[in-house]
Parts: C-alpha cells; sequence; structure tokens
C-alpha cells in the first residue's frame, strides 16, 4: 500500500514495527518468570529501541523540517532539503532505553546476618546462591559505571544538538567530549584506577615490565573520548556513511565481546563485555533504524548529534570495558582521515566549510573535490603539497608558470577518488566500508594474535 505523505508509515511497515515492538515486550515479560536474563532482555530492548526510533524518524521528519533541521543533499541532480539531526531521535530513544534496562543486570547482595544499623556483616554473593556458569548480573558496585556512561552520553548529545542548531565552531566544539567524559574518568579512577602500562618484552630491559603513566593515562583517556566522536564526523558527507561505519565499529565491537564470553573458563574481563553489550545492542537496533532512512538516496541527515553520541558511545564502552587499545585498532580509518585532515584542521591549508567530495550532475558520479589557491602557496607549503601529489596522496592542479591552482581537500573520501577515479555515491560508501571492515578484522586479529609476541600474556590467553 502506498503512503500519502512520505512522514507516514506504509501498512507493511506499521505491521512489521508492530510485530517486533510485541514481540520484544513479550520476551522482556518472560524474562520475569525465570531469574531474568538480562542478555536476552537487552536484545529485546534493542527491538523496541529499532521499532520506536524508525517511526519516529519517520513521523518527526517534517517536524524537524519546520522547525529549521535541514539540510540540503549537495550530491544530488535536484538538491532537495530533508530533515537533519535525526541522531536527536536515536540518541533520546537510546538513552530511555538504557534507563529503563538499569534494573535487569544488576543484583543485590543478598544479607545473611547483619547486626543492625544497616550493617553487612555476612553477606551471600549471588555466585555462591545461584548455579550456571554465567549469570549475566552485576554486582551492584558496577551501577556507578552505567550511570557514569548514562550521563556522558547525555552531555554529548546536549553537545551534538546544540551544534546542529546553531552550528558552533569547530574550535569551540572540539574539547567538549573531553569534559563529558570526566564522570566516566573518575568512574575508572574509584573502581579500576590502572595507570600502569605493560611494557612489550623487547623494550623491558630497558623500562622495566610495567610502567606508570599516573596522571597522562586519563590525558590519554580523555583523548580518546574527543577522538572518537569528532573523528566520525569528519568522515562524512557522503549518504549514509556516517552511520555505517558507526555499525561497523558496533559490530567488531560485539564480535570482540564476544570471543570473551564464550572462553572456555569463566574469564576476569567477562563483566567489562557484558557491560560492552549492554551499551551497544540497543546503540545497533537505534543506528539501524536510522541507517534504513539515511541509506542512499537519503531521506534524512543524521547532523551532528548522531557522530558525537555515536563516538562517545564507543569511547565509553572502550574505557570503562578497558579496552582502549583495542577500540583504538577498530578506528584506523579514522585515524588514517584525522591525521590526513590535519593540515586542514590546524589551518596550514586553507579549509573550506564543506570538504565532501563533488557531485558532477552531468555524469552522475563523485569526483575529488579541491581547495583553490587564489594566491601561490608559500614555498614550504608548495613543496609539501608536491611531495605529497608524488606519493600519490593528493591531486593538484598547476598553470603554466608551474604554480598550484587547485589541491583536492584532504579527506580519505577524495583520496580515494583520487585513487579509483570517479565513482557512484553509493558505491564509494560501499567500496569505504568494505575497507573499513577489513582494516578493523585486521586490527582483532592482530590483537588476539600477535599481542602474545610482544606481551607475555593477554587478557584472555596465557603463553
Ligand atoms: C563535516 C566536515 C565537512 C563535511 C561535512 C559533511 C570537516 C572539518 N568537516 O563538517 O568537511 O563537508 O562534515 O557532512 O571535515 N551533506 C550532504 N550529503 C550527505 C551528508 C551531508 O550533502 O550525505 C551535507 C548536507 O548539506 C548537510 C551537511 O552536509 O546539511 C551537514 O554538514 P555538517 O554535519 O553540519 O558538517 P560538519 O560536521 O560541520
Ligand atoms: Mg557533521
Amino acid at each position: 500500500m502506498s503512503t500519502s505523505t512520505p512522514s507516514a508509515l506504509s501498512f507493511t511497515e506499521t505491521l512489521s514495527l508492530l510485530s517486533l515492538a510485541l514481540a520484544s515486550f513479550g520476551i522482556i515479560a518472560n524474562t520475569f518468570r525465570g531469574d531474568g536474563e538480562p542478555l536476552i532482555a537487552s536484545l529485546a530492548f534493542s527491538g523496541i529501541a529499532y521499532a520506536a526510533s524508525y517511526a519516529m524518524i519517520r513521523w518527526l521528519g517534517p517536524t524537524f523540517m519546520k522547525a529549521g533541521l535541514k539540510g540540503k543533499d549537495m550530491s544530488k541532480v535536484h538538491k532537495k532539503e530533508i530533515p537533519e539531526t535525526m541522531g536527536a531521535v536515536c540518541a533520546v530513544v537510546y538513552l530511555l532505553i538504557i534507563i529503563v534496562f538499569i534494573p535487569f543486570p544488576f543484583y543485590k547482595d543478598i544479607v545473611a546476618a547483619t547486626s543492625g544499623g544497616g550493617n553487612r556483616d555476612v553477606v551471600i554473593e549471588l555466585e555462591h546462591v545461584q548455579t550456571g556458569r554465567f549469570l549475566h548480573r552485576f554486582p551492584h558496585s558496577k551501577l556507578a559505571s552505567y550511570l557514569s556512561a548514562i550521563l556522558s552520553l547525555q552531555s554529548v548529545s546536549i553537545l551534538g544538538i546544540g551544534d546542529d542548531l546553531f552550528d558552533i565552531r569547530w574550535r569551540h566544539k572540539f574539547f567538549i567530549p573531553g569534559i563529558a567524559s570526566i564522570p566516566i574518568l573518575i568512574v575508572y579512577f574509584v573502581d579500576f584506577g590502572v595507570t600502569h602500562i605493560v611494557i612489550p618484552i623487547p623494550l623491558r630491559p630497558y623500562l622495566g615490565g610495567l610502567f606508570d603513566l599516573g596522571f597522562l593515562y586519563y590525558v590519554y583517556m580523555a583523548a580518546v573520548a574527543i577522538f572518537c566522536p569528532n573523528s566520525i564526523n569528519i568522515l562524512a558527507g557522503i549518504n549514509g556513511i556516517e552511520v555505517s561505519q558507526s555499525l561497523v565499529i558496533a559490530f567488531l565491537l560485539i564480535l570482540n565481546d564476544c570471543f570473551y564470553l564464550l572462553a572456555p573458563y569463566p574469564h576476569p574481563a567477562t563483566d567489562s563485555h557484558l557491560f560492552s553489550l549492554y551499551m551497544l545492542l540497543p546503540f545497533i537496533g537505534v543506528s539501524l533504524a536510522l541507517w534504513a532512512h539515511n541509506w542512499y538516496p537519503s531521506r534524512v541527515f543524521v547532523g551532528d548529534t548522531y557522530c558525537y553520541f555515536a563516538g562517545m558511545v564507543f569511547a565509553v564502552v572502550g574505557i570503562l570495558g578497558h579496552f582502549s587499545k583495542t577500540l583504538l585498532l577498530l578506528f584506523i580509518p579514522q585515524i588514517f582521515n584525522f591525521i590526513y585532515s590535519a593540515p586542514q584542521l590546524f589551518r596550514l591549508i586553507p579549509c573550506p566549510r564543506h570538504r565532501l567530495p563533488r557531485f558532477n550532475a552531468r555524469t552522475g558520479l563523485m569526483e575529488p573535490s579541491v581547495t583553490e589557491w587564489q594566491y601561490p602557496p608559500k614555498p614550504i607549503v608548495a613543496l609539501f603539497l608536491k611531495m605529497l601529489h608524488h606519493l600519490h596522496l593528493l591531486r593538484l592542479a598547476t598553470n603554466h608558470e608551474g604554480q598550484i591552482t587547485e589541491s583536492t581537500n584532504f579527506t580519505i573520501l577524495n583520496l580515494w577518488l583520487v585513487w579509483f577515479g570517479p565513482m557512484r555515491e553509493d558505491r564509494l560508501a560501499i567500496e569505504l566500508l568494505v575497507m573499513q571492515t577489513l582494516c578493523g578484522l585486521f586490527g582483532l586479529f592482530v590483537r588476539h594474535n600477535f599481542a602474545l609476541w610482544i606481551f607475555e600474556s593477554d587478557n584472555w590467553t596465557v603463553r
């Protein structure tokens, strides 16, 4: 059945979303009959997250447009305006879902004897009461981690919405995720507090077995929290790429979690990876709903809110799950894009407001976008640009005097087009996502196989 307005759900969509939501509610109700199975409940909540975001993204489209939250799709023949900031819907649904989920994974120690006044003289931990290998449950001390995660995600969503409304300047908004990460850093401090790094075996004679980074370790974690959201936001500009890259990272993180949860013995890192699953499953739910609307040809844009929110979800699970270095292995394309972008980000080279690839209306293909040099660059900059050009890391255009007149913009999207020639927007997105997935799988492979060459144990195998 066709829809009368684009914002209405079709009959089939309504039916599917309703069935999904009802089935999910059923599963959640069922978990109350047993001893409550948080992992199953989390999956069901993710189903509800998907259904709710999908419907709301559609319904709220016109409302967002009316409020001025819209953007022009620059890479189409008819540059029509579509709703922007739909990531805000995802962030809100996500936050509500993980709040409703709070009662599920936490258990209270059972107090067996007390001398009164709230003293917990003898407590029976749940492990001793229950049988079975994994209970998928947290001691209530983990609640602090969970609540701090919510706090950080809320702060960063507010920043994102502010940015989408007022277009905050890059240099002003850059550090805000660092401040938003303070709650999780403090929980890390009181709960875990490890600031030592293990020195690789070949360097041990010089540095010893462990090296205490101390305060610098917190600076490093704040830097991760600043990097993840911003790096997703600048690997953007073609339909679907922001959500898809986030989904790839989320799925790879879940794969990594499964390695630990399916380990042949109860693993010390189990709790951290369960925490990661509880945060990531609903994230995948809301992101898939957004993906369905944002993939080529986009019906909505995600807005900066989504990029910040998604990046912060990853930073939170990486930091509180104690696997921030593994996390960075899944950000290889984003790290490359960030370093490659640095000359423009730090204004050593002029940076236009938009660096997204240029749409050629005649061929219908994407081409690298360029920065035009009104005046010839300084000799040192010209030398740098020419060097990159020779290394095939840039394309330059020069005039008859050999002066540089244009240089392609410093993003991985443009570089890909320099390397492989013009292509359609969706093709470009797919190729980049395949590359990202391969890099991520390679990163995980290295993490789980080669870590033992330079460390005598990693946190799930001992050599
Ligand atoms: C970042 C990039 C900018 C890039 C932009 C695209 C840096 C420093 N900034 O800026 O170079 O151009 O993202 O998102 O690298 N748009 C499309 N098609 C899409 C996605 C977005 O045309 O598939 C356009 C729309 O007009 C949309 C706008 O980009 O309204 C969104 O840009 P915004 O997210 O506000 O840009 P920034 O994140 O500031
Ligand atoms: Mg953006």
